[in-house]
């Protein structure tokens, strides 16, 4: 049977080490795409990259003599562009990087597509923080509930987006290139609308990995100083130095990145191409966050640890984050597996 052959760009990324594993596990040759460097990137990809079916190639997405030659050649079933500048706050600084990867690069790739690979269906990583301030409200649809106001507000393929990063605009634009090639060209072009999605492979610039990296290395402190004086009790290991982060009130639907690809894939089984929702439908604020990855080592009050520092605050922030996905349960059969404790507790243990 000819095996279908799918490309990834970004591949080294956290999805894309996750997408990489289902795609071959379901038989597919993958052609994973990265971007040159001069240090090892392959961390996340390592134990994939000798695997029967997987081929490393070098490519930048903002180059389209590079896109099109590898789509004219592979003429690929299927690509997932995972390639992105995906911190928010870096954006900021860096707002001409981030939308010639995160807008030109995608604009790149579906002009490749349209020209040298009509038949090849696209996936296009999109973002909850496109709806950035904006939310949908409910008041009639829930009058006898007993769950505060805040818990009644969601964000699904019908909230419209309202920005607040040039992360979030970049991906916008490239969202809505998607539909634009979908409604012009006949595109199989789909987006997946992905709340944060976290693992024990995920970057530790963002927010749940650096929690759980200094959760874990605090534990490992302690369990060496329990074997010195016999004893771990709530009150701060002297001299421990303290954690610096920024708005903990923020709230995010976080889930875990193996379920996330799932969706990707189903995506693009699917006779129409389509944007979906995916999220795990509980938003939790960091604090929350806080809260179980430190009880997960048996401390209650993280107070002593946790410094607020203006520095990781950004210009202009998204504050809640939560998602209803009925549609990707209704059409995909996409429901997530890993809850939000199983998350913290994966991401602390394999910190420790
Ligand atoms: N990174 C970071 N570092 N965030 C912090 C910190 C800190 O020290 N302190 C508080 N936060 C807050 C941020 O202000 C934000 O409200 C929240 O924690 C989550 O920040 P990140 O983990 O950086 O993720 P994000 O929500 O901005 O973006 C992630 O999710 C998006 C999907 O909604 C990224 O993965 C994006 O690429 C993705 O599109």
């Amino acid at each position: 049977m000819r095996r279908k052959v799918a490309i990834i760009t970004g591949v080294n990324g956290q999805d894309g080490s996750y997408l990489a594993e289902l795609l071959l596990e379901k038989q597919y040759s993958v052609i994973g795409l990265v971007r040159r460097s001069s240090v090892n990137t392959h961390e996340r990809i390592n134990h994939v990259i000798n695997k029967e079916g997987f081929m490393l190639l070098e490519a930048d997405i903002t180059d389209p003599s590079s896109v099109n030659a590898i789509v004219n050649r592979y003429k690929p079933d299927e690509i997932y562009n995972l390639a992105a500048q995906s911190h928010v706050k870096t954006s900021f600084d860096q707002p001409n990087f981030t939308f010639n990867v995160n807008t030109l690069g995608v604009l790149n790739i579906l002009e490749a597509v349209r020209h040298f690979s009509p038949h090849t269906r696209f996936y296009q990583a999109s973002t909850s923080e496109m709806f950035g301030s904006n939310f949908t409200k409910a008041i009639k649809d829930y009058p006898c509930t007993d769950k505060p106001r805040e818990l009644l507000k969601w964000q699904d393929e019908a909230t419209a987006f309202s920005p607040n990063s040039p992360y979030a605009v970049s991906k916008v634009a490239a969202h809505n290139l998607v539909d634009l090639y979908r409604r012009s060209y006949g595109t199989h072009a789909s987006a997946g609308i992905l709340f944060n999605h976290e693992s024990e492979r995920r970057g530790e610039n963002f927010v749940t990995r650096k929690i759980t990296k200094y959760v874990g290395e605090l534990d490992k402190y302690r369990k060496k100083l329990s074997g010195f004086i016999g004893i771990l009790t709530d009150a701060k290991v002297p001299d421990y130095p303290t954690l610096k982060l920024g708005n903990l009130d923020a709230v995010r639907d976080w889930g875990h990145a193996k379920d996330y690809v799932e969706a990707m894939y189903l995506m693009l089984q699917q006779q129409k191409p389509d944007d979906y929702v995916i999220c795990t439908g509980k938003g939790r604020s960091v604090r929350d966050f806080l809260d179980a990855a430190f009880k997960s080592i048996g401390i209650t009050d993280w107070s002593k640890y946790v410094e607020i520092d203006p520095q990781f605050y950004r210009p202009c922030e998204v504050e809640f984050l939560q998602g209803k996905c009925d549609k990707a349960k209704n059409v995909l059969g996409w429901e997530p597996k890993i809850t939000f404790e199983q998350l913290v507790e994966r991401m602390v243990k394999y910190d420790s």
